[in-house]
């Protein structure tokens, strides 16, 4: 009933679809629905609780877009995230996740002569305010089995370079920086309700 009178007050893409981007903190996406623990100009949705949002119907998004949040999670509630979003997804939508890469962060670690101070940032997250401490780490396989335990189906690789509904800069392909050196950093995998 509630989202039936504020849904016209949230974006919608030009073609109808209902985008929700969760944790999008500085980076401001058009046409997608803003909900992040921080405020912004841009946030429409401050919250930090995203194990639940019953302002959201299930069945009604099209697309839930996740950059570098889920590994803010705890390792107790990563279930019940993914699920919320199942939930709220409609049969055929798409899950879009971006978190760091445990396989890059390896990588990097041995590129670097073992260098923990290389590694701080991508694996314990920047700390630098309430809601930037990592309590997750993921690589493909565990990611995937993650999601196929909570019913999502074609679990798949995207390209944020070269995908609808991302013309925007954000981590999903940002490098991180270590001395002279970029790393690539993130494992970007969507998964189909
Ligand atoms: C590393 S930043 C990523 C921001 C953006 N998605 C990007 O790729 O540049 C993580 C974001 O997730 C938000 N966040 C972390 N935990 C959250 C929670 N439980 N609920 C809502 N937002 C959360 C933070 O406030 C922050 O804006």
């Amino acid at each position: 009933m509630w989202w039936r009178s504020a849904k016209h007050r949230f974006p919608q893409q030009a073609d109808g679809k209902t985008l929700l981007h969760i944790g999008c903190g500085q980076v401001n996406s058009p046409g997608y629905i803003n909900i992040d623990a921080r405020k912004f100009p841009h946030v429409h949705i401050v919250t930090r609780k995203i194990t639940s949002l019953p302002l959201f119907p299930s069945d009604q998004a099209d697309l839930i877009y996740m950059c570098h949040v889920l590994e803010h999670v705890k390792r107790g509630q990563v279930i019940a995230v993914l699920s919320e979003m199942r939930r709220i997804l409609k049969t055929g939508g798409v899950l879009r996740l971006s978190v760091p890469d445990f396989d890059r962060i390896v990588e990097i670690y041995n590129a670097t002569q073992r260098s923990i101070d290389a590694i701080q940032g991508p694996l314990m997250g920047g700390q630098d305010y309430d809601y930037n401490f990592h309590h997750l780490a993921f690589n493909a396989e565990h990611l995937r089995k993650l999601l196929l335990s909570c019913g999502y189906r074609e679990v798949r690789a995207w390209d944020p370079d070269n995908c609808q509904y991302h013309d925007f800069q954000d981590w999903a392909s940002m490098r991180h920086s270590y001395g002279e050196e970029k790393f690539e950093i993130s494992l970007n995998l969507e998964a189909v309700k």
